[in-house]
């Protein structure tokens, strides 16, 4: 029997998850356990409970939808993504992943399928970062990797951790404990997530079979300087932060080619203090992002800007302090979901490119307890984190079609 994505419905999904907005007109912004974010939970918990599974949140909140298996005692296969998003993003990020798993489980259930291993349908909570300054806190909770203790840690701009914020929604971190997935317990992890860049859109292709995802470090450089009068304090007496920054910036951007013709560096936030037009500034905090497939070209880019940094804050007098603040490894996805994906697509004559991942996925962190694989849907014009992040939802319904045959497959193994 082939089961049939329905375009139109992926379409209904997409758009009533993208009104829970905190940014009405200017992009998706819904951060974990924000207002915005408990009525995207009420209003898939409503849908997950129409296909009558059973559903369990973890004290990080993340969400594990279950279809029972005719062995129960089998671990499930899994699959989902996230709907949190970044500042201003997008309405497919994350939740493009979530809708394809949610369909898959809609057509196995219409089609009366009992599939053999439980199905999980999942949805990690604080994937993005910015809201509690860690990328893909869920997963790493859900894994154990990321304890109660370390969400007490991680603080958003209101100063309240994201242990507090799990408990003021009502879910329970200090159960986290027990509630950590190890090797054996999850068969497989398949998540469905936009490409987030141009490959797939400019070669016409519907569907990317991920074969790695690259690793990243986030890092928190702070620069010190001193304050003193713009109009009064000659060029040579200053130790401005700000100048300090600016040229490792530009240090950045030239480290991310000289190692690897995969890795890629940002600064992507800085804070100037004391941010003020004729005061020389103090300090600048300057967040940075290096990523790559391959470690080595990721740890020689990282050990480059460090190098950088202490060559100009030591001519230019300034104090330093880098932080290391995330990290994941690359990862790469296991062959056995990668020629059952391929497998999938070949059967439902849907032309794939195999390739790999440059933004961080929640599945990659699962890699250390389960197999794992993605499948990639284009991005219009490769533009993702943005207001004008845009895919076709035909796309999609290829993905949904794919992974349903995909899980349905891993779930007889
Ligand atoms: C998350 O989307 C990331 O790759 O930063
Ligand atoms: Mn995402
Ligand atoms: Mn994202």
């Amino acid at each position: 029997m082939t089961l049939q994505a329905d375009p139109e419905r992926i379409r209904t999904h997409i758009e009533c998850l993208a009104k829970y907005n905190a940014t009405p007109g200017y992009g998706i912004t819904r951060m974990t356990f924000s207002e915005q974010d408990r009525e995207a939970r009420a209003y898939l918990l409503k849908e997950m409970k129409s296909l009558e599974l059973s559903i369990q949140v973890d004290g990080a909140g993340n969400i594990r939808a279950r279809m029972e298996g005719c062995d129960p005692k089998k671990a499930p296969v899994m699959t989902g993504s996230h709907i949190d998003t970044v500042f201003h993003g997008g309405k497919y990020d994350g939740a493009a992943g979530v809708v394809s798993a949610l369909e898959a489980m809609r057509l196995i259930r219409d089609a009366e399928i009992i599939p053999d291993r439980p199905l999980e349908l999942v949805i990690f909570a604080e994937e993005e970062g910015p809201n509690f300054g860690s990328p893909l806190a869920g997963s790493k909770a859900m894994i154990g990797l990321y304890t109660a203790e370390r969400l007490k840690k991680l603080v958003n701009e209101k100063g309240k951790s994201m242990y507090e914020a799990a408990q003021d929604a009502g879910f329970y971190p200090d159960r986290l404990i027990e509630e950590v997935k190890r090797p054996g317990d999850i068969s497989a992890m398949i998540e469905v997530h936009v490409e987030q860049s141009l490959v797939l859109d400019s070669e016409g292709i519907s569907l990317g079979i991920v074969s790695g995802i690259a690793g990243m470090r986030w890092a928190k450089v702070t620069i010190r300087g001193e304050s003193n009068h713009a109009g009064a304090t000659p060029m040579r007496y200053r130790r401005d932060a700000m100048a300090g920054a600016a040229e490792l910036v530009s240090a950045v951007e030239s480290a991310a080619g000289e190692f690897s013709n995969t890795a890629v560096a940002t600064a992507g936030k800085l804070i100037c203090k004391p941010n003020v037009p004729n005061v020389i500034p103090h300090t600048v905090e300057l967040y940075l992002d290096v990523r790559d497939v391959k470690r080595e070209g990721m740890l020689r880019v990282l050990d480059r800007i460090k190098r950088e940094a202490e060559r100009i804050c030591k001519k230019r007098n300034l104090e330093l302090d880098i932080d290391i603040q995330g990290s994941t490894e690359p990862t790469e996805c296991s062959d056995r979901i990668i020629d059952s994906l391929k497998k999938a697509a070949t059967g439902r004559g849907i032309k794939y490119l195999e390739m790999t991942s440059g933004a961080l996925h929640d599945t990659a962190v699962l890699a250390s307890i389960t197999d794992i694989g993605m499948l990639f849907v284009p991005s219009i014009k490769g533009r993702s984190h943005v207001p004008e992040e845009e895919t076709a939802v035909e796309d999609i319904a290829k993905a949904a079609e794919v992974l349903t045959d995909t899980i349905l497959q891993l779930s007889s193994c």
